[in-house]
């Protein structure tokens, strides 16, 4: 089992280095075009190891076989799809910019590929592997780790993009998921190494809702201590768009003044409400209590109560009891 993850390792940081190498060659020079209009230096493609996956069928899959690696493991993780029918092999990633994934450590677990143009699907990532688990994985870690000495807050992005764009604008303490929504899993791997989390998803509807879903899953982990803001960002900009636009001082401020999770909490409940009403209050008042409910037990969830007391005018006493009974639903 161990020595197969070695070779697994092996093949992936061969492949690494043969999209590296690709994207310097004459073959590479849309790609390198591109990433240029994309605003990305030489320095950051080195620092994130970005490479280019040739328009061949067969370029990758020729490389490792001379080299020894069995096609079976180029299949298993994910380089080289095997179509049934025809029973033939071919290169899974072509013609795209590739980000190699990272583990902690450094090594390349996996990759995302960006098609050149406008065609679909945008990235393609690989899929679930022994050494790769989607749900799992943050874009960038390794590299915020590399960066700072000590780091002190991540912020969590949507796209491979906005992680390296920020960093091209010295902004290197960017993390991304990839594809999937933020999962407890993620947060407790990141509160692990900082107490602070910025989110910073997209300013758009799927953006909004991202926000509201990390907003469920990180209240259960806010420990004392620990600190959770929201970042949202003007419609129709994500943190790559908009860093290029202000530049980075803006962008810093942006996350200097996000809203903490109380902020936002409140915020969220009072939206599409009219608190001048008794029972929009008390729908108001019934999603925070839900939310506070999963906190643990602290001084943040103790202040909460506070504050919505204040905010409806209720005795404290009274949320207590009404948070204390088991059928609260989440708001
Ligand atoms: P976006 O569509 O917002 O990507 O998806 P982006 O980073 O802004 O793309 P650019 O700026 O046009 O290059 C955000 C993330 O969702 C995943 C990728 O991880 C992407 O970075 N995604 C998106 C996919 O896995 N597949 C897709 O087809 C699109
Ligand atoms: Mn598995
Ligand atoms: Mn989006
Ligand atoms: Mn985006
Ligand atoms: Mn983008």
């Amino acid at each position: 089992r161990e020595r197969k993850r070695k070779e697994g390792v092996n093949l992936l940081e061969l492949s690494a280095s043969f999209f590296r190498e690709r994207l310097k060659m004459p073959e590479g020079q849309a790609a390198r075009h591109y990433l240029a209009e994309r605003g990305l230096s030489p320095e950051i493609q080195a620092a994130f190891g970005i490479g280019y996956a040739p328009d061949e069928w067969e370029s990758l899959k020729r490389h490792l076989s001379v080299r020894e690696i069995p096609e079976a493991l180029q299949i298993e993780y994910g380089l080289l799809v095997h179509r049934e029918e025809s029973g033939r092999t071919y290169d899974r990633f072509r013609d795209r910019v590739m980000f190699p994934i990272r583990d902690v450590r450094g090594r390349t677990i996996a990759f995302g590929g960006r098609v050149l143009g406008d065609a679909k699907p945008k990235y393609l990532n690989s899929p679930e592997t022994p050494v790769f688990h989607k749900g799992r994985e943050l874009y960038g870690l390794f590299e915020a780790r590399q960066a700072n000495t000590r780091l002190e807050r991540l912020v969590i992005v949507e796209g491979y993009m906005d992680v390296v764009a920020l960093a091209q604008f010295g902004i290197r303490n960017a993390v991304a998921t990839l594809g999937t929504s933020t999962s407890e899993d993620h947060l407790s791997r990141l509160f692990r190494m900082v107490d602070e989390v910025v989110f910073c998803f997209d300013g758009d509807r799927a953006g909004r809702q991202a926000a509201s879903r990390a907003l469920e899953v990180v209240l259960p982990l806010m420990i004392d201590g620990r600190q959770a803001r929201f970042l949202f960002l003007p419609e129709g900009d994500d943190p790559d768009t908009l860093v290029r636009r202000e530049g980075a001082e803006a962008f810093v401020d942006r996350i200097t003044c996000a809203s903490p999770l109380s902020e936002f909490l409140f915020d969220l409940a009072a939206r599409g409400r009219d608190l001048a009403r008794i029972e929009d209050r008390e729908r108001y008042a019934s999603q925070v209590l839900a939310a506070t409910g999963k906190l643990p037990d602290g001084l943040l969830k103790s202040m909460m109560l506070n504050e919505l007391s204040r905010r409806t005018g209720v005795e404290r006493s009274r949320f207590e009891a009404l948070m204390s009974r088991s059928d609260i639903g989440v708001g």
